[in-house]
């Protein structure tokens, strides 16, 4: 890194309550990054990490992009906000036409959130709201999947499955959700790519409708890759079941492509990738490199002019919106990503380092404490064999990679990888690299 960061421990960590962290051991052992540029960290102890994970799968292009900072001071020194009911500006509808040029067939109408939460959130109304104005406000029930992720509010929370958020919460989750079973099967073991076997699992779809009935249900939603959980590829044929399903009991299919979207799987969109199209998509973390919040909901134009067309003219369509969706600094750096991706052919990019980083990454099948590996496209986890540890073997081995130079996600018993897009061969055998020690180093503790 060139520039030396001015940084101080500030006097008090006290305050800051952190999101899901072990806030009173943090407190004990801070870990504070204070710096990055490209694909480096480096932390208040002057020591530089690698970004194994983008972050949180946010900053594929690389950390320090001058063009989105460029854009981003730009635009604030122009426009720093304007407030976005019934008035807007035009760099806003400048990206909506880009993302919606490149989402497949018909997604065509873009929907500005905070988050990729807000995102789902979003979804999930539109979907009900679609299903209402069209006579059947029956249809109130959303079914998601165990282990899937969308998010921490309440709705997108309620259609999500890891146990450890949902735990205690029952009584204020949203009513009429419904749970596919997971598609990790044991056999699933070391499978590069999607695994050949549990294609079926998606009936589980088509038992809810058996039960509960089609009239009952407003909408399927399921990331195309589970990401937060560890990568659960989906089997071969899953998704295009699912499809199906959806298409024959006139359910609308959502795809959570928070994690998935702007080419991480190796095609634009997990749905061009699994040849599977959504009704509605929600894209929200590399949408801005990461570096402001914003989350996209992506509608079909049928959706749309549905739900549109049906209020007289001059009258809100729909009742939802937010004082931060769309705001101006958060569309520049979108407007600047769109740029690089372009300009840096990144899809091509990401398409040639992906062979590379998955047998890097199942390099790693005989190191001892491996358990188990899931790969696809630029997305990888590890399962390690539990210690007992009570936060997790990934949380444990986390912090030995913290402290070796390699900074990525854990989850339960997995490290998550989610390199840059702009990582060369040498970043990849650094990361696996410094991974391998750490495990090792995890093992012998
Ligand atoms: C698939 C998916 N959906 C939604 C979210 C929630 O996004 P956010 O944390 O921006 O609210 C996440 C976050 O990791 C995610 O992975």
């Amino acid at each position: 890194m060139s520039k030396e960061p001015s940084f101080t421990i500030p006097n008090s960590l006290n305050e800051h309550w952190m999101p899901f962290s072990a806030n009173k051991e943090f407190k004990e052992n801070p870990r504070l990054i204070v710096g990055a540029q490209g694909v480096y960290l480096k932390d208040h102890l002057g020591r530089s990490q690698i970004d194994a994970s983008s972050g949180l799968y946010c900053n594929p292009l690389g950390h320090g992009r001058k063009e989105i900072i460029e854009a981003i001071t730009k635009q604030l020194e122009q426009l720093d906000y304007c407030q976005p009911f019934h008035q807007g500006f035009g760099g806003s509808f400048e990206l909506a036409s880009k993302i919606a040029n490149q989402t497949p067939a018909d997604l065509n109408k873009v929907f500005y959130t905070i988050c990729g939460s807000t995102a789902v959130e979003t979804a999930i109304k539109i979907a009900f709201t679609y299903h209402r104005l069209n006579g059947n406000e029956k249809r109130y029930r959303f079914v998601g999947r165990e282990k899937g992720y969308h998010g921490m509010n309440i709705g997108a929370m309620s259609v999500g499955g890891m146990p450890n958020n949902l735990k205690g919460y029952d009584n204020i989750m949203m009513p009429g959700v419904l749970r596919m079973r997971h598609t990790q099967l044991p056999e699933h073991k070391f499978i590069q790519g999607q695994p050949d076997t549990g294609a079926e699992l998606a009936n589980d779809l088509e038992k809810f409708v058996q039960q509960y009935g089609a009239d009952s249900i407003a909408a399927c939603i399921v990331e195309p890759i589970s990401g937060s959980v560890g990568i659960i590829v989906p089997p071969k044929g899953y998704l295009k079941r699912l499809r199906e399903i959806c298409d024959q009991y006139e359910i609308i299919l959502i795809f959570d492509e928070v994690v998935t979207g702007w080419a991480r799987t190796g095609s634009m969109f997990g749905s061009q990738e699994f040849d599977v199209t959504p009704d509605i998509m929600t894209l929200a973390k590399a949408t801005t490199n990461g570096i402001m919040p914003m989350g996209v909901v992506v509608v079909k134009d049928e959706i749309y002019n549905s739900i549109v067309d049906k209020a007289p003219k001059g009258t809100v369509e729909l009742f939802h919106g937010y004082t931060y969706s769309g705001i101006p600094a958060a569309v520049a750096a979108g407007l600047a990503v769109q740029d690089i991706f372009e300009k840096e052919d990144i899809l091509s990019r990401v398409k040639n380092l992906i062979p590379y980083f998955l047998d890097s990454l199942f390099s790693l099948k005989d190191e001892e404490g491996v358990e188990n590996i899931r790969g696809y496209g630029l997305l990888g986890a590890i399962d390690l064999r539990s210690k007992g540890d009570v936060a997790g073997a990934g949380f444990e081995c986390f912090k030995i990679c913290y402290e070796n130079g390699i900074n990525l996600k854990s989850t339960g018993d997995s490290l998550i990888l989610a390199p840059q897009f702009i990582c060369e061969k040498k970043h990849i055998d650094e990361i696996m690299d410094k991974l391998r020690r750490s495990i090792k180093l995890y093992l012998k503790k």
